[in-house]
Formats: C-alpha cells, structure tokens, sequence
C-alpha cells in the first residue's frame, strides 16, 4: 500500500495506461485485458492488471487535473517501480482541421499551470514525450487509422474559463488540443527518468463546438486503448 493506492507489491505491471476517468479503466480492462483483476479501490480510483497479448499491463484512473494525476504517477513510481506511463484520454481540439475521434500524439505540452514554476523556481521547462513511445504509437495509429496528428498541445488548469477565447493565442502558435494533464505526465516522467507518452482521441472542439456523441465515443475511444496496449512494453 501506498498513501493513496491500496494495491500489495507486485500487484501493479512494469506499464500503466491511465484514462482520466476510473470508470473507463475498468471498461477497457475488461473488455481488453485477460485474467484481470482489481488493485485498487482507494477513492474510487480504480486500477487493474491482466494480460494483453501475453504482456502484463495495467489501468488505472488518473483524476481530471495535474495535482491528482501527479499524486498517482509519484506513487505508481516510486512505491511500485511502474517504468511506463500512457495517458489515454480525451482532448479539446484548438484547430479546424481537428474533427471529434480524430487521435493526437502530444509532442509537447504547453501550460497555463503553475506548477512547474514552483519545480523550477519561476523558470520554464519543455514537458516532451518519450521518443520511442511516440514513433511507436504513430506507427501503430497508422494501421489503425488515417485521422492521426503529432504537434504541440496545451494542458490547462481550467476547463470552465470566464474567457471564451483564452485558447485563441495557443491555437495560433500551434498547438493542436487542450487537456489538463499531459504537462505534468511528461515532467514527472523526465524527473524519474520514465517513459511516457499521452494518446488522445478529441472528444470536442472549441473551434466548431462540436462534442463526441455516445455512440462516437463508443467507438473511437477504444483506439486509443489499443494504439496504448500494442506500444506497450
Ligand atoms: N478542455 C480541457 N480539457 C478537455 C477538454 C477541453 O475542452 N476536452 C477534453 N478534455
């Protein structure tokens, strides 16, 4: 046990994928993995581990947000030696050419966050994803899909803004989607010397207003689980 994860050594795979929502961890667990069983139930943050295409792997939910999803990575790391991080998770789309279920591989991760600025005492770093995973998930998405982007992206630390164009000046240098959590994914991953890398799919768009429906959601969100699984260690 770990201060916010109840899993016993040994229970949690060498590779996590995290999805935002712990529901959708236990879906893609599931109807993903084989032999799966649950490690976690600490604060409804469910976590699983089972078998895909015989590598051991395991889910588990992030919380929306950097500080929640910081609090995990710290623990999976250095409590229980998890070497790989994939965020799977949803994204706001900054460009027109960016339509719902589209999937974004995040090369960088811009912020509105404070929170490196307190890790680097006022100054800027460049939150970039691990090298190998990108080049591997963008070979995999290929297969998978035509609708595939690798850019810079955004992660906030608000999703209700009294500003309806806050994100105009982010879109015009470039990058593709907005989250809350890829920043801090990629920063943390650099500190314990980790690999990791966000897959996303647009689950909206703030340029059109355009919001996935149900059955869209359905059916594109499981390619990011399955880009995630085949890149997998
Ligand atoms: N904003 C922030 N986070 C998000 C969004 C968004 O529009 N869509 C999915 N995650």
């Amino acid at each position: 046990m770990s201060i916010h994860i109840g899993a016993k050594q040994g229970e949690i795979a060498p590779t996590v994928l995290m999805p935002g929502d712990p529901m959708r961890a236990k879906h893609f667990a599931e109807t993903m993995l084989e032999d799966v069983f649950c490690y976690n139930k600490v604060r409804g943050m469910l976590g699983y581990t089972g078998n895909y295409k015989g590598k051991r792997i395991s889910i588990m939910g992030s919380g929306m947000g950097m500080p929640t999803l910081s609090i995990y990575i710290n623990e999976l790391v250095t409590e229980y030696n998890v070497k790989t991080l994939i965020r799977v998770g949803t994204c706001g789309a900054l460009q027109p050419h960016l339509k719902v279920g589209d999937i974004v591989l995040p090369m960088s991760s811009s912020t509105n966050s404070h929170i490196n600025k307190l890790r680097f005492n006022g100054m800027d770093y460049a939150p970039t994803a691990s090298f190998k995973l990108l080049m591997n998930a963008w070979e995999e998405a290929r297969k998978l899909t035509s609708r595939v982007y690798v850019g810079g992206m955004f992660s906030s630390d608000t999703f209700y803004n009294d500003d309806p164009d806050w994100w105009k000046k982010w879109a015009d240098y470039g990058a593709l989607v907005c989250e809350m959590e890829t920043t801090v994914l990629y920063t943390l991953a650099a500190k314990f010397k980790v690999d990791a890398l966000s897959v996303l799919t647009v689950s909206d768009s703030l340029v059109t207003g355009e919001s996935a429906s149900a059955e869209q959601r359905e059916k594109d969100f499981p390619v990011m689980a399955k880009i995630a699984l085949e890149i997998s260690p």
